[in-house]
């Protein structure tokens, strides 16, 4: 299918937000060691983003989950492709996502997490979609509300491709003429 991409919010205006809840996050934890957990593939670059601007000590550990098949809808199903290298017990422990969608990704990976008893969890989103919410997830920060969009780029990808963009572009499909 034929498609255009589009800017929808400018490598400027993320790197400033970022900043602004790096700053937020900094204060929130002030005396304390974050745990950031980076959801692969797509947080990878907003993860990295966000951790260079925290100014209290922070650990990093990843795990990798994939729900989408190879197109712009998710199948539903939430498969752990790595889990974390480390425990999380005691561990002040802060989720970092690309895109809250559906809800059912975080859904899950909150529920796993409880269970190896952290000190405390809170998640930390660049995007949500709040209109395709499915399950119901409380966000502690989130850079940008968007509309129901297909977006890709800091991260985002669209079969695998266009995560490298330096901003947030969507995707629109062109409409074949018959
Ligand atoms: P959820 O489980 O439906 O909330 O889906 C979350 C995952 O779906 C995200 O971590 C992304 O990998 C993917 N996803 C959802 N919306 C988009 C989008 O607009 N562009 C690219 N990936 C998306
Ligand atoms: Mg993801």
């Amino acid at each position: 299918m034929e498609y255009n991409i589009s800017v929808l919010i400018p490598e400027e205006e993320v790197d400033k937000k970022v900043r602004e809840i790096a700053a937020k996050i900094s204060e929130d934890y002030a005396g304390k060691t974050i745990h950031l957990i980076c959801i692969l593939k797509g947080s990878v670059f907003f993860a990295c983003e966000l951790a260079k601007r925290i100014t209290v000590p922070v650990t990093i550990d990843f795990m990798s989950v994939s729900s989408y098949g190879a197109g712009t809808k998710s199948s539903g199903v939430v498969r752990m492709v790595k889990d974390l290298d480390e425990p999380l017990e005691g561990k002040h422990v802060l989720i970092v996502e690309d895109i809250i969608d559906t809800g059912r990704t975080l859904a899950h990976l909150i529920e796993l997490f409880q269970t190896r008893k952290p000190a405390s969890v809170k998640l930390c989103t660049l995007l949500d979609k709040p209109e395709r919410r499915i399950k119901p997830i409380e966000v502690d920060y989130t850079c940008f509300q968007i509309p129901d969009k297909f977006v890709i780029g800091y991260g985002l990808d669209y079969d695998q491709k266009y995560r490298n963009l330096p901003y947030i572009g969507v995707v629109e499909f062109v409409e074949e003429e018959n």
